[in-house]
Parts: structure tokens; sequence; C-alpha cells
């Protein structure tokens, strides 16, 4: 089998398409650097001294572990002096970070959840990083949260590596969804999937079912018939998975179709939902796009909220395009 790295498969997507310009191709390979070195710290696990709580508490007031300082921070690092940026944001991280005078900026925005799935770092499940990339606002000045504030749309590229049994890294720059999976031995990211595509159809969904009580009616209809399964209305079973790792829920989706489902609930109304619309809906919902499912937050396409905070919460529904339209049509029902 002929290898193509992701080095070669950026250069050869920049000649076909011309949508991986230089600066952009750099951005991708450091993050994928970065995300490199993340996955080696997470398999040394207890012998690198990297689980546990850092006791620490991030802006969203949860606690951080060890693990999530240490992945923010070798993120911060690698995309620091690279001239490829004007700023970055991070879940662990209350403000943006602009990129220091004593390096050159560039014009591309960065937004990342560091570690995902954090519950998981102390008992050797799948964990991940995520990343959104955009383009500076022209004429941008020193940068300000303001010039974050791009509906998903208006992403150049998005991707999570997934650090599992395998460590892989899944991209998409607009042009289709690509998994390339990291050879430890070589320490190079090789193309192993071309364009992912999501089932339209699925019987598997996944949600915190511990959550039922407090849900929404629209949500507690839709999971109500899913689990009727053959003798209800949808006239078949379904099956549940939930990781607790949004990325790796969603990598099982990309491959074999599922719906994701993250809502709010009524416990805090003020509060919509638990994941970040800016490092965690925008780009799994343009990954899958990119490879044919749907994302919405219940009322609409996740792509086309404005933000308007860093950190804001969203409700998500995401994957198997035709599950996505029933659980957003009762949504709109009502
Ligand atoms: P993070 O570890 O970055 O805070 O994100 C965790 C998220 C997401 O990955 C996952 O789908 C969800 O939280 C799990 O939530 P529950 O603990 O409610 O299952
Ligand atoms: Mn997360
Ligand atoms: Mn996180």
């Amino acid at each position: 089998m002929k290898r193509v790295s992701l080095t070669q498969y950026l250069v050869e997507e920049q000649r076909l398409h011309n949508n991986i310009p230089a600066e952009l191709r750099l951005l991708i390979e450091v993050v994928a650097r970065a995300c490199k070195t993340i996955s080696h710290s997470v398999g040394k696990g207890a012998l690198g001294e990297v689980l546990g709580s850092a006791d620490t508490e991030n802006v969203q007031g949860e606690v951080q572990k060890k693990l999530d300082i240490i992945s923010n921070e070798i993120l911060l690092e690698a995309n620091e002096w690279g001239g490829h940026l004007a700023a970055m944001a991070s879940e662990e991280m209350e403000s943006i970070h602009p990129i220091p005078n004593r390096y050159p900026k560039g014009e591309y925005m960065l937004l990342f959840d560091p570690l995902d799935g954090s519950s998981n770092i102390d008992v050797n499940v799948s964990i991940g990083t995520i990343f959104s990339v955009l383009k500076a606002p022209e004429g941008m000045g020193q940068p300000s949260e303001a010039d974050f504030m791009q509906a998903g749309s208006k992403q150049v590229a998005a991707g999570y590596a997934v650090y599992g049994p395998q460590t892989m890294l899944v991209l998409t720059t607009g042009n289709g969804v690509n998994c390339f999976t990291l050879d430890r031995e070589m320490g190079s990211w090789v193309l192993t999937q071309r364009g992912m595509q999501i089932p339209a159809k699925t019987k598997e969904f996944a949600i915190n079912m511990s959550n039922q009580r407090h849900w929404h009616p629209p949500v507690q209809r839709y999971i109500s018939e899913l689990l009727a399964g053959d003798t209800g209305p949808r006239g078949t079973n379904f099956n549940m998975r939930w990781i607790a790792s949004m990325v790796a829920d969603v990598h099982r989706i990309l491959n074999r179709g599922g719906i994701f489902m993250y809502p709010a609930d009524l416990r805090d109304t003020s509060v919509p939902g638990k994941l970040r619309l800016m490092y965690e809906a925008n780009p799994m919902a343009f990954i899958v796009e990119q490879a044919g499912g749907a994302a919405t937050d219940g009322k609409q396409r996740i792509l086309d909220i404005q933000p308007t905070k860093l950190h804001q919460r969203v409700p998500v529904f995401l994957g198997s395009r035709d599950e996505v339209a029933v659980v957003t049509g009762y949504h709109q029902e009502t």
C-alpha cells in the first residue's frame, strides 16, 4: 500500500483545489504535531505522572485535570511562534490568547478543547482534542474576543484527534473529511480513510440517559419512541452507546452512523446545554456536515448560530441526517 502522509495530503489538496494555502498547512501540521505530543503524554499515564486532578478550576467552574492543563500548554507553545496565527482561544483559558509581540502574526485564529472527555482520563477510556480554525477579520488590530464571534460556517478548517486504541486525526478543510492514523514507530500521520461518509439512517443513539427526568418534551418524546423499539411508532429496535467523550462518540458516528445528543434541560433554563459552541459544537458540526450528516441545536443549524460569548454553551443534536431531522422536527413543532 502506498502511504500518503498528512503533509503530502495537504500539499496535494492545495494543488488540486487551491484551498490549503501554505500558512494554513503549517497551522494544521503544527496542531497535528501538538496532538502527537499530547498522545504521547496520554499514553504514558501514571508512568508520566499525568493522571489525576490539578486541583484548579477553569472559567466554566469545572475542576481541571492535569492533562487538561498539560494539553493546553502543549497547544499554546506549539502554535505561538510559527507566524501563522493572530490569536488562540481555549476551553481552559478565560480570555483569548493573542500571539505575543515577540513573534510575527498571521491571519488565522485557532480555538481548541485541548482535552475532551476529561472524566475518562483516569480510567483509560478514549479521549481527544478538538480544534477549529477561523480567519482573522480584515484589518484586525490587536485581537479581541469580538474577532472570534464568527458563525461556524466561517470555519476554514476543523478537526479532532482521538486518543484511543489507535491515535487518529480527523480533518476537514471544507472539502470532505479524511482520517489519518498515527504511526507511532515512524512518528508520522498516515492517511487511512478518505472521504468519510455518515450513513443517513441509523439505529444507534448516544445521550446521557441519567438526565432523562430533566429533558424538555421534544427530547422526551424522541427518546421514548426510540426506546419503544419494534412495537413502538418507529417499528424498530435502537441500540445505545455513551462514551462521555464527545470525540469518541462522534468518531463512532463518523464510522458507522448514529445520533449524538446533548440537549439543554430544565435544571437551569439559563444554561443552554453542556457543550461549548466555539470549540466543541462548531468544529464537530463542520466535520459532520462535511461527511454528509447534520448538526442542529434542536431548532437551527449549529453552523448558522451567531456566537456572542467565547465560552457560550449550545444544545447539540448531530450525526445521521434522517435522525437529526426527526428530533429537530419535534423541537420545531413546539
Ligand atoms: P470536556 O472533558 O472537554 O469538559 O468535555 C466533556 C463533554 C463531552 O466530551 C462529553 O460528551 C460530555 O461532556 C459528557 O458529559 P456527561 O459527563 O454528562 O456524560
Ligand atoms: Mn470537551
Ligand atoms: Mn476539555
